[in-house]
């Protein structure tokens, strides 16, 4: 085992964390709770930074991966990896704004943009598992 084969385990574990804080944490605020929601926010917030640490290391560390699959599945998968990193860039400035106005206390503002940021970073975090599970154990 080197860091270049065990390290996208730990990024799509991270990931996984990530997306379970996030889906906490909207149900904490749809039901009120929100103390718990600023917690599990922030929870998602440290799995993601921790993830992008790890993913930048990774790719230092490792040969970008070619995807084996064929056929159909091909165009599907390089449709979901090219969304997964376009919107990957986008949510983080985007975080940053959602986190500073709800740190200023701007709850007026807080959810105009978060919105937005949530169903996004859901989005990225669950096609940044999928694809994981395709590229390291479907088609691996
Ligand atoms: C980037 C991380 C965060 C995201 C994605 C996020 C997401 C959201 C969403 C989607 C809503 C609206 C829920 C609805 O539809 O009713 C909301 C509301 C709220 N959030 Fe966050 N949140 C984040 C961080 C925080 C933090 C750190 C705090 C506390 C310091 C916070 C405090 C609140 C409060 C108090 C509300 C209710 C505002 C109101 O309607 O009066 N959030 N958040």
């Amino acid at each position: 085992m080197n860091a270049a084969t065990t390290l996208p385990h730990i990024t799509a574990f991270l990931n996984a964390v990530s997306l379970g804080f996030l889906v906490t944490g909207f149900v904490h605020i749809r039901a009120g709770r929100k103390d718990s929601h600023r917690k599990a926010m922030l929870g998602a917030v440290v799995a993601s930074a921790l993830f992008l640490g790890f993913y930048v290391v990774y790719h230092f560390a490792a040969p970008i991966f070619v995807f084996r699959g064929t056929g159909l599945v091909r165009p599907l998968y390089y449709t979901l990896l090219i969304s997964h990193v376009a919107l990957a860039a986008v949510i983080v400035p985007m975080i940053a704004v959602t986190l500073l106005r709800a740190f200023r206390g701007r709850f007026d503002l807080h959810p105009k943009i978060a919105r937005w940021t949530l169903p996004l970073w859901l989005y990225v975090s669950v096609t940044g598992i999928v694809v994981y599970l395709m590229l390291y154990h479907l088609y691996s």
